[in-house]
């Protein structure tokens, strides 16, 4: 029975062929920044209100002044088809069904036009890296052609990542496995670091929101905002870049306390249940972003399967704000969390 999305990552695991799993799973330095993020939110504890009328709860919230059933939505991953045929369509589909955001991602295996369409009018927010000035406009234009919602610039990968030691072991190329639709499906060009100049750039380029995905500390943050940001992700790629990188929750509070309201702060990295849910909105998260639980419910069911882990997600968080005496996500704040022990 596939009842949590613990029971979708045993299952994925199952249906996967191993070198994929394991390209899904791993990260740089015995995967240990993946796990920190975990471990972190097991360490944050929910405070919980009493005397708080919750026969119904909330979890409609907004993001980039649209409209969301529920603040859990979907980061971006390339190379989707590595776990079902349909990958970002399917994806894509399960996003407009529950009614959250959908990526298009640059390193996508269908095209952004085909994502949006299949995303029945569901926010759609483009994610591309650093290509270089001519590769990066054209991104850019091909994504408000195609009435993306909002562009997602990623900030935390400086150069094309050494092919990480997992996959070295297994032999295993991702990029030479699928199609990459917005490449002619050859290679993507090389990978270079998103300097200051080039995201104010972008921000003073295109009329749609940008979000800069990949902050860890405040300093970027208030530079990412002054740049035009529009929205902030604290994310350390979900521990896939650096082993000795921060848990993302970790770094959570002080950015928000750096942003000060000036842009909407998602998170992303270790999301696996309501409560991750929970004490990330309490700490000032405005949503937060699951990247491995979207390939887990692909690999199983395809769109039914991202759709059921999305719907998972959801019910947790329900029952999670009833127990915590909070009727709306957008009543979490600081007093429902605390770190275990006396304070
Ligand atoms: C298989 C895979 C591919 C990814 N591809 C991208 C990508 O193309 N662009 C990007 O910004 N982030 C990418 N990410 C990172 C995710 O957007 C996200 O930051 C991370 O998965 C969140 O952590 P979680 O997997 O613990 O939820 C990828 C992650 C995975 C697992």
């Amino acid at each position: 029975m596939l009842l949590t999305l613990a029971d979708y990552e045993v299952a994925a695991n199952d249906a996967l062929d191993s070198a994929i799993a394991s390209f899904l799973a791993d990260g740089p330095g015995s995967s240990r920044a993946v796990h920190r993020n975990r471990d972190a939110f097991q360490r944050i504890l929910i405070n919980p209100r009493r005397f708080v009328d919750v026969g119904r709860v909330s979890t409609t919230t907004t993001v980039l002044g649209r409209e969301v059933s529920c603040p859990v939505l979907i980061a971006p991953t390339g190379l989707q088809q590595l776990a079902h045929p349909d990958g970002e369509l399917a994806t894509a589909r399960a996003a407009a069904r529950v009614g959250t955001v959908a990526p298009a991602a640059a390193l996508a295996t269908y095209p952004v036009e085909r994502i949006v369409e299949e995303s029945r009018g569901a926010p759609v927010w483009f994610q591309l890296y650093d290509y270089g000035r001519k590769q990066v406009d054209a991104l850019l234009a091909r994504a408000e052609a195609a009435h993306c919602s909002a562009i997602c610039v990623t900030v935390d990968v400086p150069r094309r990542a050494r092919m990480r030691e997992h996959d070295r072991r297994n032999g295993f190329r991702p990029t030479s496995r699928v199609p990459l639709a917005h490449f002619d499906g050859s290679a993507p060009p090389e990978v270079r670091p998103v300097l200051l100049p080039t995201l104010e750039r972008i921000c003073a380029t295109t009329s749609l929101p940008v979000v800069v995905k990949g902050v860890l500390r405040t300093e970027d943050a208030h530079l990412a905002v002054g740049a035009g940001a529009a929205g902030i992700i604290v994310s350390n790629h979900g521990g896939r870049e650096s082993g000795s990188a921060p848990a993302a929750i970790d770094a959570l509070p002080e950015i928000v306390d750096a942003v000060g309201g000036r842009a909407e702060v998602f998170l992303d990295g270790g999301v696996r249940t309501g409560d991750d849910v929970v004490k990330a909105l309490a700490l000032g998260a405005r949503a937060v972003l699951i990247g491995r639980p979207s390939w887990w419910g692909l690999a199983v069911a395809g769109e039914d399967g991202v759709a059921d882990v999305l719907s998972i997600l959801r019910e947790e968080l329900v029952e999670t704000l009833a127990h915590a005496g909070c009727a709306d996500v957008a009543d979490l704040d600081r007093g429902f969390v605390r770190t275990e022990g006396p304070q």
